[in-house]
């Protein structure tokens, strides 16, 4: 695939690799970051890189440290009532939201120095602006010109300002899906702890089936439905504190780019290799949303 993006520039191959809170946090305990997991990743990363020319942009999640902060603060429902202590609170509430993502960050940054991946963190709640929880602007200046130059532009979900509720939560999903669709990108990578979906949640139910592959045109409909029917279901059974609702919320993002002909594959992050043996197009235990 070849897109011309906004600024009018002709990306061909560019990948853009979300790695889920789940995968890089133990989203069981505050404050826990799996290092050895992104230790692997940064090396796999660093493996593939010359493969695929450089081209490609990295988005973690909150995992255990950002949505705990969020959700204690209420961030994503934005600015609350109350008197000025009240709101003070809130208020160092959400930079205590952006410490908790700027330590995380910090992490990954360290393992992909130690890996040899030139990075640039580039962080969101710098850069865009939400109406309503959903991007109405984004400076895409800065990722151009760390992509021509070499560099592996790093985002993550963040605490950002809000036109209409003064302030939330930008998850990392949402940000993958809109530099999917601006930036031409060909191929989105959404790395989680399960082999990608199954017919049924198999962390609840033992005869779940994988599934493999989803063509739009084919599937587009009951893929709908069931996240419809699945929102319900995760509200009442919420095991994780997660503001921004897991797998459902990652399909409901992801949903909108793969009408637009973006593969999309959704595997585990958790397992050695599988990152580097789907960019290798060899076959792992994935799935893949298609044209
Ligand atoms: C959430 O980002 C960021 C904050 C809570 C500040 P994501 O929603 O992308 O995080 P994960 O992948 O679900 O943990």
């Amino acid at each position: 695939m070849n897109q011309k993006n906004k600024s009018g520039e002709v990306w061909e191959h560019l990948s853009i690799i979300k790695l889920g809170g789940s995968v890089i946090t133990d989203k069981s305990v505050p404050f826990r970051a799996r290092k050895g997991d992104i230790d692997r990743l940064a090396r796999e990363i660093a493996g593939i890189l010359p493969e695929i020319d450089y081209r490609l942009i990295i988005v973690h999640g909150g995992g255990s440290y950002g949505h705990p902060v969020a959700a204690k603060y209420k961030i994503k429902e934005g600015v609350c009532e109350g008197d000025f202590s009240t709101l003070l609170r809130q208020r160092l509430g959400f930079t205590q939201t952006k410490k908790a993502m700027i330590e995380l960050n910090s992490i990954i940054v360290d393992s992909f120095l130690r890996a040899n991946v030139p990075v640039v963190p580039i962080p969101p709640s710098a850069i865009s602006i939400t109406k309503n929880e959903r991007i109405s602007s984004f400076d895409t200046a800065a990722l151009y010109r760390a992509l021509k130059g070499g560099f592996i532009p790093l985002l993550h979900g963040d605490p950002v300002f809000d036109e209409e509720k003064g302030f939330t939560i930008l998850s990392g999903d949402q940000i993958v899906s809109y530099l999917a669709r601006i930036m031409g990108v060909e191929r989105v990578l959404i790395g989680t702890d399960v082999d990608g979906l199954y017919t049924e949640d198999p962390k609840i139910n033992p005869d779940a089936k994988p599934v493999d592959i989803l063509k739009y045109s084919h599937d587009y409909e009951a893929v709908l439905a069931k996240l419809t029917r699945d929102k319900e279901r995760v509200k009442v059974e919420k095991i994780f504190i997660d503001v921004t609702d897991q797998m459902i919320g990652k399909i409901s993002e992801i949903i909108d780019i793969w009408k637009r002909g973006i593969e999309i594959i959704i595997f585990n992050a958790r397992k050695p290799n599988y990152l580097t043996r789907i960019f290798r197009n060899e076959k792992v235990p994935c799935t893949r949303l298609i044209d």
